[in-house]
């Protein structure tokens, strides 16, 4: 089929025509609105790095949120700025931490908005890291125990599902176990299957408070470097029992988003991540980009890469700019 037999602007010169051949499809079904929860009241303090985005305290964020789930997004997942942090993250599986009580507001305001919680110890650790440390690293079997913890108890308040990010070897079988033990055995764990060492995490930083003190987090989250062993950690998390594996950060990885779609039949979601908002934002503010095109395009990506869900900052406005079509 070639020209002049064959001519590709035909069925592309007129928009319904356009619209009937169009491959993919993005819905508000699809997002899922990172949120950050912090200790106190009256807060509504926007990051500096993310216009925007705001750290809530817990009556500020439901209502935020309820506005959210009026826009059709399904669910939200929630960071938490706690009151003190400790070596071991005590607030993280605390019965009325942070992100325990956050929820409990929510399911009692906005019952029909999925709650899903990021299981880490990063926001809670005094010296930033996503576990307990011994020798200067983190030890991966002794935080095991502690992401255990902090599942179940997101679970015990009313999670209607987890997101270990911590990146440690073995925490979706011990998150699994220790639910299913507790009767929790229909909660679903979307697991940060791949998540890479990466520059883009920087504006989250600031924003859940959570910068290493010390090092940084390449000896347990993945080297930008590396494709097949996306698939192996994917593999990892699939066979302990995730129910929807994850691929962080999101433009910068749409091959892997890739891999992973044509190698598992799981939901695959994306994180379009902090760094990967700020950068749209900046431009935008400049002037140098049509910001709505700009976010569109980038949600059509990930969806085109083969991705099912996608967390976004952007989730809000991009439900909106849905329903006016
Ligand atoms: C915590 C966590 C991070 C993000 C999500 N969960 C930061 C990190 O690993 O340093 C990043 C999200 C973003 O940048 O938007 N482990
Ligand atoms: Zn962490």
């Amino acid at each position: 089929m070639y020209f002049p037999t064959f001519r590709s602007r035909r069925i592309r010169g007129k928009e319904v025509f356009r619209r009937m051949v169009r491959e993919t499809s993005l819905s508000a079904n699809d997002l899922i609105y990172p949120m950050f929860s912090a200790f106190g009241t009256g807060i509504r303090k926007e990051i500096s790095s993310m216009p925007g985005i705001h750290q809530f305290s817990i009556e500020n964020l439901v209502e935020e949120a309820q506005k959210v789930h009026e826009l059709g997004v399904p669910a939200v997942i929630l960071f938490g700025i706690p009151e003190t942090k400790d070596a071991v993250g005590s607030d993280a599986y605390a019965e009325c931490g942070i992100i325990q009580e956050t929820i409990r507001a929510l399911k009692k305001t906005v019952p029909d908005l999925a709650v899903i919680t990021d299981v880490c110890m990063c926001e809670y650790t005094d010296h930033g890291h996503c576990g307990i440390i011994k020798d200067g690293d983190v030890d991966n079997d002794a935080t095991l125990e502690l992401l255990a913890k902090e599942a179940l108890s997101h679970a015990q308040a009313g999670a209607d599902m987890v997101a270990p990010s911590d990146m440690m070897d073995g925490r979706v079988a011990a998150i699994r176990n220790i639910l299913d033990e507790n009767g929790f055995e229909n909660i679903p764990l979307m697991s940060y299957a791949a998540k890479y060492a990466s520059g883009y995490y920087g504006p989250f930083r600031e924003a859940a408070e959570s910068t290493p003190q010390f090092g940084d987090r390449r000896s347990y989250q993945m080297d930008p470097a590396n494709r097949r062993e996306a698939l192996r950690e994917a593999r990892m998390d699939v066979e302990e029992g995730a129910d929807i594996i994850m691929v962080k950060p999101g433009l910068p990885y749409l091959d892997i988003v890739r891999d992973i779609r044509n190698e598992f039949d799981l939901p695959v979601a994306v994180y379009n991540v902090s760094g990967e908002y700020s950068m749209v934002k900046a431009a935008a503010a400049n002037g140098w980009i049509d910001e709505e095109r700009v976010i569109m395009e980038t949600m059509l990506s990930f969806k085109r890469a083969g991705a099912d869900l996608i967390l976004t900052y952007h989730a809000p406005e991009v439900a909106r700019i849905l329903k006016r079509g």
